[in-house]
């Protein structure tokens, strides 16, 4: 098998890069300014020469196509939408550009790779990475759960449209790994807010899309990877103290 992982130089795109690298795929990495990381971390894989490192800044004109059709002698089977831009803006400071950017490289972006992989590779997986934010109002997240909620429909309706060839499936985390700048125990003390108190891993993630691409009746399905927290509201989150 041949998979594609967008944005996965680091963190949770190379966990899932490594997972199926060391079982024995052949991983396309794709990173845009991370090109050091993607090297050292192919380099690390078994057997590093069936592998390929693809850069690419997404926002580009045309760049979700050209990432495509430069794989289209040897197309992947599959493809993971994992590259994301995560961002908290209040709904009031939410402008016409920062909606335009957030949902450039949350929805456009993988939507665009989803349908290029759609229309030139002709039959695979396609599995998006959301967040567990799509279940709830979440207005500090506004633009970028706004646009995880787009990209969620796009994935059941692709799973619709694009079936039998193409099964369509999303895993949804919540907290894995904090964004840069913010303390691993900020992020652990909303994890003990959730119901399970269970802290999602990147091999979690990695383990799910395993799961998806080896049972073929999936299709349209979303994992929620959250010890439960996206049955909750934010709301109900931020107010509930840590239980003991
Ligand atoms: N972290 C969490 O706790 C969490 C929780 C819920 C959901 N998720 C979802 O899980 C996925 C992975 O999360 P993460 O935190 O590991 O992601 P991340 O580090 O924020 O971003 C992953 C990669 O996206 C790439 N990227 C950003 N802008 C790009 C552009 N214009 N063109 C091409 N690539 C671009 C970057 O590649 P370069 O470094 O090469 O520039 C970056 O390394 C995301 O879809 C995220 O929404 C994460």
């Amino acid at each position: 098998m041949k998979i594609l992982i967008t944005g996965s130089a680091k963190r949770i795109g190379a966990a899932i890069a490594r997972y199926f690298a060391e079982k024995g795929h052949a991983v396309v990495v794709h990173c845009n300014t991370s090109v050091k990381e993607a090297e050292a971390l192919v380099a690390s894989f078994p057997n590093p020469p069936i592998h390929k490192i693809l850069q690419a800044d997404l926002t580009l004109p045309d760049a979700p196509s050209k990432l495509i059709k430069s794989l289209r002698k040897n197309p992947p089977d599959v493809l993971v939408n994992n590259a994301s831009v995560y961002s908290r803006v209040p709904l009031k400071d939410a402008t016409p550009t920062v909606m335009k950017d957030a949902f450039a490289i949350n929805f456009m972006i993988p939507f665009e790779l989803m349908r290029c992989f759609h229309n030139i590779c002709k039959k695979g997986n396609i599995i998006n990475i959301l967040d567990h934010r799509i279940d709830h109002p979440d207005p500090a997240s506004g633009p970028y759960a706004f646009a995880k909620k787009s990209l969620r429909d796009a994935t059941l309706a692709a799973a619709i449209d694009w079936a039998p060839d193409f099964r369509v499936n999303a895993v949804a985390p919540a907290f894995v790994l904090p964004p840069d700048g913010v303390p691993l125990e900020k992020m652990d003390r909303l994890v003990q807010a959730s119901p399970s108190k269970v802290r999602p891993t990147p091999l979690d993630i990695a383990r799910a899309i395993d799961y998806i691409l080896s049972t073929s009746c999936l299709n349209g399905q979303i994992i929620h990877l959250s010890s439960g927290l996206h049955l909750l509201s934010p709301e109900a989150v931020a107010q509930e103290k840590p239980k003991a």
